[in-house]
C-alpha cells in the first residue's frame, strides 16, 4: 500500500504544501508573500496573517494537483522550526487539524532536515543521483549556516556552523545597502553576472575551524560602499554590477574554502549544499570546479528545491513515517532548535 504525505512549511514568509507518494513528489504549491517587498524584510506579523489567509487554499491545490483525495493521505508532517513563531503556529495548527479530523499521525519536522533531505525527493522524470551516507552537507539559507555530516536519513551532526548572521542574511543585508529588494541573494545573483567579480576586495575573516563569521562582511561592505558615495553619488548605480559579482564573489570564497577545509578534515567526498543560498549560479559553478578538481562527487540540489517548499518537508515526514517517528497533538513550534 502506498504511502501519502501531506507536507506543510511556514515558517517564514512562504506558504507551502507539498504531496509525496513513496518518495515521489506528486504535486508541490508555494504562496510568496509580496507584501514584505515594501519593507525591505519579513514583517513577522504580517506573514502570520497571510499564512491563515494562504494555507487552506494552498494545501486545496497540493491535493487536488496530485490526483490524490485527502483520505489518501497517511500523515501530516509540518514545520516545527526554526523560523518565526506566529506563521509556524499557523502551520502547526492546521497540520494538528488536519490529523485529528482524520484520524491520522502527525509529524514535526525540523526545517534543517527538511533542507538536507530533499536531495531524496524523487521526481517522476528525470531523477538525480542521490548521495551516499555518510555525506557532508553545506547548508546555506537565510537564517543557517551549517557544515553537517549526515550519517543517515535523520541522523545528523554538525562541524561548523556560523558565529554570527548566516550567508544568506549576509546576501540580503549586502543588496539592501545598495538598495536592492528582499530578498537580496537572487537579485545579486543576477547582476553579478554582468560584473567583474575582482573588481572590489573585501576582507575574508578568520575564523577557527569550520565555524564562519559573515558580520564583519557586511560591515566592511557598509563602509566600503559609505565611503565611496561620499567621493561619487552615483557610485552605487554606476558600480552596481561590479559590487554584486564582488560580495557574492567574497561570500562563495568564505563557504568555498570552509567546504573544502571539512572535506579534508573528515575525509568524506560526497558533498552536497542545500537551502536557499544554493540556488547561487557562482556557488554551483565553483564547486563543480572544486569537485572536480579534488574528485568529490557534488550532489547540487534543483534550484526550486534550494529555498523554501514543502516537498523537503513532506520527504523529512516521509522518512520519519519509515521509522514510525510520530509527534502528539501536544507538540509546540519552536522557534529555535539548540542541537539539529
Ligand atoms: O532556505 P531559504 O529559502 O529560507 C531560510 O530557511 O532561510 O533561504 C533564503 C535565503 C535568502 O537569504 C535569499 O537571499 C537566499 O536564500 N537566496 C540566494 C539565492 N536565492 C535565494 N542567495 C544567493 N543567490 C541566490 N540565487
Ligand atoms: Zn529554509
Amino acid at each position: 500500500m502506498s504511502i501519502i504525505i501531506l507536507g506543510i512549511e511556514s515558517s517564514c514568509d512562504d506558504t507551502c504544501a507539498a504531496i509525496i507518494r513513496d518518495g515521489i513528489l506528486l504535486s508541490n504549491i508555494i504562496a510568496g508573500q509580496e507584501i514584505h517587498k515594501q519593507y525591505g524584510g519579513v514583517v513577522p506579523e504580517l506573514a502570520s496573517r497571510a499564512h491563515q489567509q494562504n494555507i487552506i487554499p494552498v494545501v486545496d491545490v497540493a491535493i487536488r494537483s496530485a490526483g490524490i483525495s485527502k483520505s489518501d493521505i497517511k500523515a501530516v508532517a509540518f514545520t516545527r522550526g526554526p523560523g518565526l513563531m506566529g506563521a509556524l503556529l499557523v502551520g502547526a495548527s492546521f497540520a494538528k487539524g488536519f490529523a485529528l479530523s482524520m484520524n491520522i499521525p502527525l509529524i514535526a519536522v525540523n526545517h534543517l532536515h527538511g533542507h538536507i533531505l530533499v536531495h531524496f525527493i524523487k521526481e517522476k522524470e528525470n531523477n538525480a543521483q542521490q548521495p551516499e551516507f555518510p555525506f557532508l552537507c553545506l547548508l546555506v539559507s537565510g537564517g543557517h549556516t551549517q557544515l553537517i555530516v549526515v550519517r543517515g536519513f535523520l541522523h545528523f551532526e554538525i562541524i561548523g556552523t556560523t558565529i554570527d548572521d548566516a550567508a544568506g542574511e549576509a546576501y540580503d543585508k549586502c543588496a539592501k545597502i545598495i538598495g536592492l529588494d528582499y530578498p537580496g541573494g537572487p537579485a545579486i545573483d543576477k547582476y553579478a553576472k554582468n560584473g567583474d567579480e575582482k573588481k572590489f576586495t573585501f576582507s575574508i575573516p578568520s575564523v577557527r575551524g569550520l565555524n564562519f563569521s559573515f558580520s564583519g562582511l557586511k560591515t566592511n561592505f557598509l563602509y566600503f560602499v559609505r565611503d565611496r558615495l561620499k567621493q561619487d553619488k552615483n557610485f552605487v548605480v554606476s558600480s552596481r554590477d561590479n559590487l554584486c559579482a564582488s560580495i557574492q564573489y567574497t561570500i562563495n570564497k568564505i563557504l568555498c574554502q570552509k567546504l573544502q577545509k571539512a572535506v579534508e578534515q573528515t575525509g568524506i567526498k560526497e558533498v552536497a549544499i542545500a537551502g536557499g543560498v544554493a540556488a547561487n549560479s557562482a556557488l554551483r559553478s565553483s564547486l563543480k570546479i572544486l569537485s572536480a578538481k579534488n574528485d568529490w562527487n557534488l550532489y547540487l540540489p534543483k534550484p526550486m528545491f534550494t529555498t523554501d517548499n514543502a516537498a523537503m518537508i513532506a520527504i523529512t515526514g516521509y522518512y520519519s513515517y519509515l521509522n514510525k517517528k510520530f509527534d502528539s497533538l501536544e507538540i509546540t513550534p519552536v522557534a529555535k532548535y539548540f542541537t539539529l
